[in-house]
Formats: C-alpha cells, sequence, structure tokens
C-alpha cells in the first residue's frame, strides 16, 4: 500500500500569528475528523517553521519548502536540510516550479539536494511538471521523464522508495484551470512506469501526488485514480477549512 499524502504549501504568504493560527486549526481539526492512513504535511515559510513544529501532532508533520545542497558554510541566506532537521522538520518539497523559473534552479542541483535531504532522515516532495508550451508541442512526457531521470535516477532502490514525487503541471498552478483527471492520471501512469522501468517493483511503492489548482471540488476525482497518491496544495492550503476539506477527499 503506498503512503496516501496532502501537503499544503504555503509559498510566501501569512504572517507569523496568521501562520500559527492557521496551523493550529488544522491539527485541530485533522484531529477530530480525518480517519484512515493519510498523512498531512505543513509546508510553511522557512522563517515559521521552528514554531510551527511545536504545534503539529498526530497526522500532521512539518515540510520545509526548499533547501540548500551544502550541509553548511558561506552560503548567506540559504538554509540546509541539517538546519531543518533540528526544528523538526519531516518533509522537504524540492524543485518546485516556482523555485526553478525564479531562482534558476537546475536538475543536477536538485539531484544534490534530493541526497542531502535522504541524509537527514527527512522525505523529499520531489516536484516536477510541465510549461502549457511543452504541452502543446507534445513534449511533456519526455520533459517530465527527464527532470525525474536527471535529479533522482542516481538514487539506490532502497534511496528511492523513500522519495514522494508530486506532479505539478505549471498551467495548472495558482491558474484555477486544474488538470482533467485523465490528464493527471496519465501523467501519474506514466511516471510510474518511468520509475518501474529503472526500479521493477519498488515503483509499485512511490507516492505520486498531484498539485496544480487542487480544492475541495476536484480534489475527490483526482484522488480517485489509481496513481494518484494525494496532493500537494497552494492555495487551498491557506484556508483550514478548504484544506481539511482536501484531505477528507480520500
Ligand atoms: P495551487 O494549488 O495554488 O494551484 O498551487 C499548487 C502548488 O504549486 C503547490 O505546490
Amino acid at each position: 500500500m503506498r503512503a496516501k499524502i496532502v501537503a499544503g504549501n504555503w509559498k510566501m504568504n501569512k504572517t507569523l500569528e496568521e501562520g500559527l493560527s492557521l496551523a493550529s486549526e488544522v491539527v485541530n481539526m485533522v484531529a477530530d475528523e480525518v480517519s484512515g492512513d493519510v498523512k498531512v504535511v505543513l509546508c510553511t515559510p522557512s522563517i515559521y517553521l521552528h514554531a510551527v513544529g511545536k504545534l503539529v501532532s498526530g497526522k500532521v508533520s512539518l515540510g520545509a519548502q526548499n533547501a540548500y545542497e551544502k550541509e553548511s558554510g558561506a552560503y548567506t541566506g540559504e538554509v540546509s536540510p541539517a538546519m531543518l532537521a533540528t526544528v523538526g522538520v519531516k518533509y522537504v518539497i524540492l524543485g518546485h516550479s516556482e523555485r526553478r523559473e525564479y531562482f534558476g534552479e537546475t536538475n543536477a542541483q536538485l539531484a544534490e539536494r534530493v541526497n542531502l535531504v535522504l541524509k537527514q532522515g527527512q522525505t523529499p516532495l520531489f516536484c516536477c511538471g510541465e510549461t502549457l508550451q511543452q504541452r502543446e508541442k507534445g513534449i511533456h512526457l519526455d520533459f517530465v521523464k527527464q527532470q525525474l531521470t536527471e535529479s533522482l535516477f542516481h538514487l539506490s532502490a532502497e534511496q528511492i522508495a523513500k522519495v514522494v514525487i508530486a506532479y505539478e503541471p505549471i498551467w495548472a498552478i495558482g491558474t484555477g484551470v486544474t488538470a482533467s483527471k485523465e490528464q493527471a492520471q496519465e501523467m501519474h501512469a506514466l511516471l510510474r512506469a518511468h520509475l518501474a522501468s529503472k526500479y521493477g517493483q519498488v515503483a509499485e511503492s512511490i507516492s505520486i501526488l498531484y498539485g496544480g489548482s487542487c480544492k475541495p471540488d476536484n480534489a475527490q476525482e483526482l484522488f480517485a485514480c489509481k496513481d494518484i497518491d494525494g496532493g500537494l496544495i497552494g492555495g487551498a492550503s491557506l484556508k483550514a477549512r478548504d484544506f481539511v476539506d482536501v484531505i477528507k477527499s480520500f
């Protein structure tokens, strides 16, 4: 059985006070309303991790939105997986399309980050996804496969089994346009087949999350797809009621 995971990516939103109140609301609502074995992750801005880490409990864990590929040193403004571990971070988003686009993160750099995150015993939430232009040209499947090959295929089978993948089509992020369940399932199945081509049966145990305008009113049909094991949620994770309703879509 693959782990079912719903992670909220707050991106660069909320004051500290708002973030703490959102986190407590989510933790309480999840405890009261969510049954079953779904795992919930709150990926807060890094400056709030320490404080939110004191509030999470039960099914809810702490996640970071990024980490640098060095253990420590003269890298002003950056945060390492080892530092994140000291404040209780269990999951780290890597390679979000916004980081790739605005901060120039490359597949090779992400491969190094995956290594360090795994070394800390944390779970990488490795993001991949194509632009609308790539989809229209029909090169989206190859493009996303290449993101996996270049950032993950150096891992051993034991290591890849600890990675969670998030497919986030860039054209669906923050646009209100979600991928149809057919489009999402097609890509998820392809990613799993690609993982199987290298890692065999291990691919069956790897959770692949969908992200991109996933909300309470479409989560259920997406999560019902055979190869979709949860979601990486942006906008809808900023309101406790919406986020918990997405979680309850399982
Ligand atoms: P939205 O849910 O706001 O489209 O964002 C998705 C996302 O980028 C999560 O990482």
